[in-house]
């Protein structure tokens, strides 16, 4: 009971915050550009793959940035990793928002790319080395809350702007949260994990008990004394490869049961099902924007009581629930269409924010070995980077040529096989140590 009711420390909440100013950086810059592409398209007089090209690239830098910031969170520590990560943010958008030509505004976006990419996984990893085992799934998926806020605000910064023509602000103001996480970053610390694995055991445990409410219990860190463990090679290890394929498949499972068709074409969906004004669109994009913040602030609540995967399988049957609803309500349209589409976009969305959205960088964070977990988390994150590209690059061609229904159902019999992956493959993590999880997979590919 007693254990119930326990807080984290007012210390782990401290640096975790900071750390999600990561995921605000993730979610108002992938967003943001919604708002902006129209102005720049005028400024500019991009042609339509120039236009796509602005929007994409940054999808490219990400999933480039994923690679490069797992290999520097291992090499050079997790705290030096998020440095770098919001000086990139500070110099991408200070590109882009003072550029005049296209060449330069490709610059900025990708510098802003590689940021988010690296952000994406450095900021989740941070937190969950910072975290007592008890309270880590929802530690962690602070940063997912913020990646929704981060949304959310992009939304309501363009919808500022727009009325003034103004795409320069629309960008400057992210700004201010890579300003916050880069003078925040000064306050906390390296994580224990990587300080034992350069050999400073005084300093990793002093932070490991200023993590821990019961100062008598101990976060044991184990990171092999062979250097080889830690090579490339041993990622592909027999004991490893278990761990590495279910984080890259919860990752690639993330996106492509579409979440970022609805974030990124929420209004032209809506339009598609009838929604006659633009403005009316927008609004119910909001609406999508809000469900999402709300339903994660649950996920929050129920991630270490329920564990990840129960929500993993609720939040996978209601999406498809959701998704086959949506492609019903498209095959007949009727009057009532909007009504529907609304409401199954929202149960969608609202079932992947208390599952997919904060589970999947949670799992990721937690699956792996000490020695080689940023560069396995930095695989993760790519293949979650490139699923997204693919899904948001094909997403128009493949209603022009299948029909709108088809490829929600398509998304729908997705999420059916991430049901089965996530039944077979996911191990729940609830409660355990890191070193525990390294233990379980030990175990599970010794019996085979
Ligand atoms: C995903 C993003 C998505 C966001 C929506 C994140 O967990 O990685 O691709 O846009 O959730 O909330």
């Amino acid at each position: 009971m007693e254990q119930k009711k326990q807080k984290f420390t007012a210390f782990t909440l401290f640096v975790a915050i900071i750390a999600a100013l990561g995921g605000l950086l993730f979610g108002y810059n992938t967003s943001v550009i919604s708002g902006a592409i129209l102005f720049l398209t005028k400024d500019f007089n991009l042609t339509v793959f120039q236009q796509e090209m602005v929007v994409s690239i940054i999808l490219i830098g990400a999933l480039v940035g994923a690679y490069v910031g797992g290999l520097f969170a291992d090499r050079l520590g997790r705290k030096f990793t998020l440095f770098f990560t919001t000086v990139l943010f500070l110099i991408g958008t200070i590109i882009i928002m003072t550029s005049h030509s296209i060449f330069i505004l490709f610059i900025g976006r990708i510098i802003v790319g590689l940021a988010i990419g690296i952000v994406s996984m450095a900021a989740p990893l941070y937190i969950a080395e910072m975290s007592d085992p008890k309270h880590r799934g929802a530690l962690v998926s602070l940063n997912q809350l913020a990646i929704t806020i981060g949304i959310l605000l992009a939304y309501a910064v363009d919808y500022y702007f727009a009325d003034v023509n103004e795409w320069r602000s629309m960008f400057a103001f992210g700004l201010l949260p890579a300003f916050l996480m880069f003078i925040g970053l000064f306050f906390i610390p390296e994580t224990p994990t990587f300080l034992i694995s350069r050999g400073k055991k005084e300093r990793a445990l002093i932070i490991s008990k200023k993590i821990l409410l019961n100062k008598s219990e101990k976060i044991v860190i184990t990171i092999p004394k062979d250097k080889k463990v830690s090579s490339w090679k041993n990622i592909f290890e027999k004991s490893v490869r278990p761990a590495l394929y279910a984080g890259i498949g919860i990752s690639i499972f993330q996106q492509i049961t579409g979440i970022n068709i609805v974030i990124y074409y929420a209004p032209k969906i809506f339009q598609m099902a009838g929604f006659e004004t633009a403005t009316t669109a927008i609004l119910a994009t909001a609406g999508v924007g809000i469900i999402n913040v709300l339903m994660t602030v649950v996920a929050l609540w129920l991630i270490d009581v329920l564990g990840r995967k129960p929500l993993l399988k609720i939040g996978l049957i209601g999406m498809v629930a959701s998704l086959f609803i949506l492609g019903l309500a498209f095959m007949f349209a009727t009057k009532i269409l909007h009504i529907i589409s609304v409401i199954s976009l929202m149960s969608y969305v609202a079932f992947f924010a208390i599952s997919l959205g904060p589970v999947a960088w949670l799992i990721i964070s937690e699956i792996y070995p000490s020695a080689i977990r940023g560069r396995a988390m930095g695989i993760a994150t790519f293949f979650n980077w490139a699923s997204n590209y693919i899904i948001s690059l094909t997403f128009l061609t493949l209603v022009a040529s299948l029909g709108t229904s088809v490829v929600f159902w398509m998304y729908a019999a997705i999420g059916l096989l991430g049901l089965w992956f996530v039944v077979k493959k996911i191990p729940e993590t609830k409660g355990k140590t890191l070193e525990e999880i390294q233990k379980y997979w030990k175990k599970s590919t010794a019996k085979r």
